[in-house]
């Protein structure tokens, strides 16, 4: 199975997952990236069974009506059942990085509205360790220079990502070489930085259920089960 493939296995195992659960009030959180797009696909067969879905991003709205799935503003929703999305990274505690596509501030607004979140990654997103990828920030523009130097007293090498502007009009810096030991207290400490909108480190909001897809298929995580 290439690297598709499992994207697509683990896309068809979130729905089979969530169906059973959905009624015809129900409203889910739609991720963004090339796995949640996957998803996207599939979920267009079952539109008819649910009430639709908040978009994190302007090109998962845009692909969701494209396959007649209603979007619903955020604001005028009281419950969210799921919320399903990619990753970046993920680590067995299911703490994430996400925002390689840009889009972790709505991501991690949806997250957090949503009663369970479901990661659906393929396998080479699992490691050790957070921060092989780099970690996205999300910056006001004004503030680029100054959180970069910033982030380099917390022992980052933050990368202007040039050409990108995200949803909210505001740019990204990546954060390269940062072995992330204590996911929660760096999320803190970035979103501390005057300036800074949003960072990518899910810690504090984690997945609650990662669909992993390996070669002999997809494994369920479920976070604090031992
Ligand atoms: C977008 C994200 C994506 O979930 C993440 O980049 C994974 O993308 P893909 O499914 O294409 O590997 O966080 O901001």
């Amino acid at each position: 199975m290439n690297q598709d493939q499992l994207k697509q296995a683990v896309a068809q195992a979130a729905i089979d997952y969530i169906l059973p659960h959905l009624e015809q009030r129900s409203i889910i959180g739609v991720g963004t990236g090339s796995t949640a797009n996957f998803f996207i696909d599939l979920l267009a067969k079952h539109k008819y069974d649910f009430a639709g879905a908040v978009a994190s991003s302007e090109a998962t709205a845009e692909r969701l009506k494209k396959h007649g799935i209603t979007v619903h503003n955020l604001n005028n929703v009281q419950e969210l059942e799921f919320y399903i999305d990619g990753a970046d990274e993920c680590n067995k505690h299911l703490e994430l990085i996400k925002g390689g596509g840009a889009a972790l501030t709505r991501e991690k607004i949806v997250a957090a509205v949503a009663k369970t979140f479901i990661c659906i990654a393929d396998e080479s997103k699992k490691v050790d360790f957070l921060g092989g990828f780099p970690l996205p920030v999300e910056v006001i523009p004004m503030a680029r220079s100054y959180v970069a130097r910033e982030i380099v007293k917390l022992g980052g090498d933050p990368v202007y990502r040039t050409g990108v502007t995200t949803d909210n009009g505001n740019v990204i810096l990546d954060i390269h070489n940062m072995q992330i030991t204590d996911p929660r207290g760096l999320e803190d400490k970035i979103n501390a930085l005057v300036g800074v909108v949003c960072n990518g480190l899910f810690a504090h909001r984690p997945a609650d259920i990662l669909l992993l897809g390996t070669k002999a298929g997809v494994e369920t995580l479920v976070r604090n089960a031992h």
